[in-house]
């Protein structure tokens, strides 16, 4: 069965981006894809340290544990990074995990080749075009394919726990989600 990876680099327990991804999980498996929510919460994710190792190995050496978070991702068929805007940028942590993911990519067996999928940004008001921007650049130096929707993947949430207010900004994420899914169904065939 064809499989997304979702990836939370939000700190909170009861996350806007967790509840977020949730809802794409649900959408994506209403399509018959399987999908898999991972939290970066307590990972401490190291920058890449441009040590070149990933192209002898094929996996990253830093021990922070993201290493085990690139095998899944290197097994699915889409990959949806979802990040709380901070200071009108994506977190950090997201980023470095992207740079590492891609360069273990891109100096081995390019496993994100053809993988579908898009960001999410969730913010309390500003920042959230920007973090889209940042993280989609991973997408397209790494021969991804970017899902649509019919606005752009943010939600409009500040305290924990109310991104479902936002209810454009979550269906557009809805129609995302499944459009990821059909792609890849598209695509897998
Ligand atoms: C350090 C920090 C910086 C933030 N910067 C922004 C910002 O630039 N723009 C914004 O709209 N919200 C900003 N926020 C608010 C968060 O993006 C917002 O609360 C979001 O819902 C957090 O998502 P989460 O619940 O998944 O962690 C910031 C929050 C923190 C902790």
């Amino acid at each position: 069965m064809s499989k997304v990876i979702l990836l939370n680099a939000s700190p909170r327990a009861n996350s806007n981006t967790k509840i977020v991804l949730e809802q794409c999980a649900r959408e994506i498996e209403k399509e018959g894809v399987e999908a898999e929510i991972i939290s970066l919460k307590g990972k401490n994710v190291l920058s890449c340290i441009a040590c070149g190792k990933c192209a002898e190995k094929g996996n990253c050496i830093l021990p922070d544990g993201l290493d085990e978070i690139i095998e899944k991702i290197r097994q699915a068929d889409g990959f949806i990074p979802a990040a709380p805007v901070y200071f009108g940028t994506a977190r950090g942590d997201i980023m470095s995990a992207l740079q590492r993911i891609g360069k273990v990519s891109r100096g081995g067996d390019k496993f994100l080749d053809w993988m579908v999928g898009g960001p999410i940004a969730v913010a309390r008001r500003g920042g959230v075009t920007l973090t889209l921007q940042e993280m989609s650049m991973f997408f397209t130096i790494n021969n991804m394919i970017l899902a649509g929707s019919t606005y752009w993947n943010m939600v409009i949430a500040g305290p924990e726990g109310t991104a479902l207010e936002d209810e454009e900004g979550i269906d557009t994420i809805r129609l995302f989600a499944a459009n990821v899914a059909k792609i890849i169904k598209k695509v897998r065939d």
